[in-house]
């Protein structure tokens, strides 16, 4: 296409118009900087059978604006920063595999995510309980950042005062105390690194070991878990990342949703800009009590097959699960704006292209900071339905998108 001269100036013009709002809007507002689409990478999906292996040469580093590395651990007696499968993190070069992903991708930001499930809590609990092993965990994260090239690390306590996973009481100020010192001490290092937390959703949780208000002043981002907020644990079939409410939440189910979840941490005091909402690639499945009770609510009797993949019961990647959709019948629920599957004997509450679209909607009228996605490998990225990462280019296309629009519609 040919512009005349008339049209080319004005083209400019605009295009300094839009700067001018861009740089006037920074002055009041910065969140548009911190627009981001986290990724997450699991170690541990390298061990699938043949073409299943996922491994880090197959992250997409230009859909993402970060991508993580799930998990590294806390050293049961020295209390310091060490990797969680030294066979693969260090013999095999998966730090050093993975922060050269730079390479290739230069604007890309890579994190560590220290903990998750299988970790537990004990041994934040054990580390957060004096000042000098939190400072001597600290002066550890800063070499292990620096040795390897991260540009930051996110916290997955999972939970802080949790009893049952080795938590005490006194958690909720410790963890407070790290994520502090943490942030302090990287700002001294002068280096653009981040800490950020993985945070639940659910305000019985956020009772006993979250300081909102003040977690959300020290930490960089706040990465809320809008997913697994149900499952087949639950006895009754329901999707696990719901929007809002349904009539048939009741008890400990009210309120436990991703619209309450996230507006707890910005009622608490945390700044929208700071606060990312985590969106599950993956599925929570359950058998069916009887063949005819197939609605959302439904009673279930237990966990869902294993995936050849996943090899989890109960659980499904939608890499997984778009491949048995075209045999099972599938519904959409208005309230959770989730999509569900069933045949006569399992059912699967999951995520798609539509209901993704509705919370990113929600994420950028909340004017959040962005979204997390979890993970990588449980996306079609071998493809087998359609378009590889359908559903990260998904929120890919969002990103880029909001990304633009951000700069004119928003303050
Ligand atoms: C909880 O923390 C307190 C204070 O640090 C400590 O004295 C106590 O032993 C801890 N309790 C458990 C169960 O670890
Ligand atoms: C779907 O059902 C058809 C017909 O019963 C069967 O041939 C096919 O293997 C099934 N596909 C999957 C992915 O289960």
């Amino acid at each position: 296409m040919r512009f005349g001269p008339d049209v080319a100036s004005s083209l400019a013009l605009l295009s300094l118009y839009t700067v001018l709002i861009n740089q006037a809007s920074g002055l009041f507002d910065d969140s548009f900087k911190g627009r981001r689409f986290i990724c997450h990478y699991t170690t541990w999906s390298r061990t699938r059978q043949n073409e299943g292996a996922y491994t880090i040469e197959d992250i997409p580093g230009n859909l993402c604006s970060h991508v993580v590395y799930n998990f590294v651990a806390i050293h049961e007696k020295t209390y310091e920063i060490t990797a969680m499968q030294p066979e693969f993190d260090i013999e095999e070069n998966g730090f050093r595999r993975f922060t050269t992903l730079k390479d290739k991708f230069p604007n890309l930001k890579l994190l560590a995510a220290i903990g998750g499930w299988g970790h537990g809590g004990e041994k934040f609990s054990k580390m957060t309980e004096t000042r000098d092993r939190r400072k001597r965990f600290v002066a550890s994260v800063v070499k292990f950042l620096h040795k390897y090239g991260f540009d930051g690390l996110e916290v997955v306590w999972l939970y802080p005062g949790n009893f049952e996973r080795g938590g005490n009481v006194t958690d909720k100020d410790n963890f407070y105390y790290l994520i502090r010192e943490l942030q302090k001490t990287f700002a001294d290092t002068g280096r653009d690194w981040e800490v950020s937390v993985q945070v639940p959703a659910d305000k019985s949780r956020l009772d006993v070991g979250y300081q909102i208000d003040a977690l959300c002043e020290a930490a960089d981002f706040i990465h809320v878990i809008g997913y697994d907020l149900r499952g087949w644990w639950n006895n009754f079939a329901d999707v696990h990342s719901p929007m809002a409410d349904r009539p048939h939440d009741e008890g400990n189910f009210v309120g436990l949703n991703v619209e309450h979840g996230v507006n707890l941490w910005l009622q608490g005091g945390c700044l929208p800009s700071k606060v990312v909402l985590g969106v599950p690639l993956f599925g929570r499945t359950y058998l069916l009590d009887t063949p005819e009770g197939n609605s959302i609510g439904s009673p279930t009797i237990g966990a869902g097959s294993a995936g050849e993949y996943t090899n989890e019961p109960g659980y499904l990647g939608y890499c997984e699960i778009c491949a048995i959709l075209p045999n099972m019948t599938t519904r959409w629920d208005e309230k959770a704006q989730c999509p569900y599957a069933f045949n006569t004997i399992e059912w699967i509450g999951y995520e798609d292209e539509r209901s993704l679209r509705a919370k990113i909607e929600w994420v950028v009228q909340k004017r959040l900071a962005g979204i997390y996605a979890f993970s990588l490998d449980l996306d079609d990225y071998r493809g087998h339905c359609g378009e590889p990462y359908s559903l990260t280019r998904v929120i890919h296309k969002y990103y880029e998108e909001t990304k633009k629009q951000s700069l004119v519609t928003w303050p």
